[in-house]
């Protein structure tokens, strides 16, 4: 059954490029997002990896962990981590499960035999601190993963979860942001005192809690 927003991320363990590791143990009290790619040796695959790598610094910033999924096996993975450091010119920084017997895959719906009934799509699922899963993306495989947008909706997420607002179109930290409705203007006043600017009663801003 596919995996709804607000569902449990299913636990599982696995082979990995960085040994056996049981999910929801390795995620901990962090953040993570769980992305697959259709298969090890071919060139978006390489590109997005390489991208994800690049991008360590950032996901550890906001306290992410990031492990990747192919239905190759993990020697597959080794061999390949070559031609992504030689390319890409980076090292791969997180885990890739090996999905060879698919167990994983049809865990996590990654597998949609209308588009190929053996590789899996590029899924992207975020999951909370909370195991619960906060966004999920599908994308076919010749079209690469924008991974700043990954982050842009982990920003959105990180601050949503903590204060009662909403993020508007093509918001980027740091932009203004909306009161949700659930907010009476009486309760908005003690959460917001600095004012907001109301352009209809239920589209109010203000600018980013910090
Ligand atoms: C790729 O990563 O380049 C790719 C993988 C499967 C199908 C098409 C492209």
């Amino acid at each position: 059954m596919a995996i709804r927003l607000g569902d449990i991320a299913p636990d599982f363990t696995a082979d990995t490029t960085a040994g056996t590791i049981n999910f929801h143990e390795w995620l901990g009290t962090s953040w993570g997002v769980l992305f697959s790619h259709p298969k090890d040796f071919t060139p978006v695959c390489t590109t997005e990896l390489g991208a994800v790598a690049k991008l360590k610094g950032e996901f550890d910033k906001r306290n992410v962990k990031v492990i990747g999924l192919s239905v190759d096996p993990v020697s597959d993975h080794h061999r390949w981590i070559g031609d992504i450091e030689e390319t890409q010119g980076t090292a791969l920084n997180f885990p890739l499960i090996g999905d060879p017997d698919r167990t994983i895959s049809t865990l996590y719906d990654m597998i949609h035999p209308n588009a190929n009934d053996t590789l899996t799509v590029r899924s992207v699922f975020v999951i909370g601190p909370d195991k619960k899963v906060k966004l999920s993306i599908t994308y076919p495989a010749s079209t690469g993963r924008n991974f700043a947008e990954i982050l842009r909706v982990i920003d959105s997420l990180q601050l949503t979860a903590k204060h009662s607002v909403a993020t508007p179109v093509n918001w980027q930290h740091g932009d203004d942001v909306i009161i949700v409705p659930s907010v009476s203007d009486a309760d908005a006043k003690t959460k917001f005192p600095g004012g907001w600017k109301a352009l209809k009663p239920y589209l109010r801003i203000v600018p980013q809690p910090k």
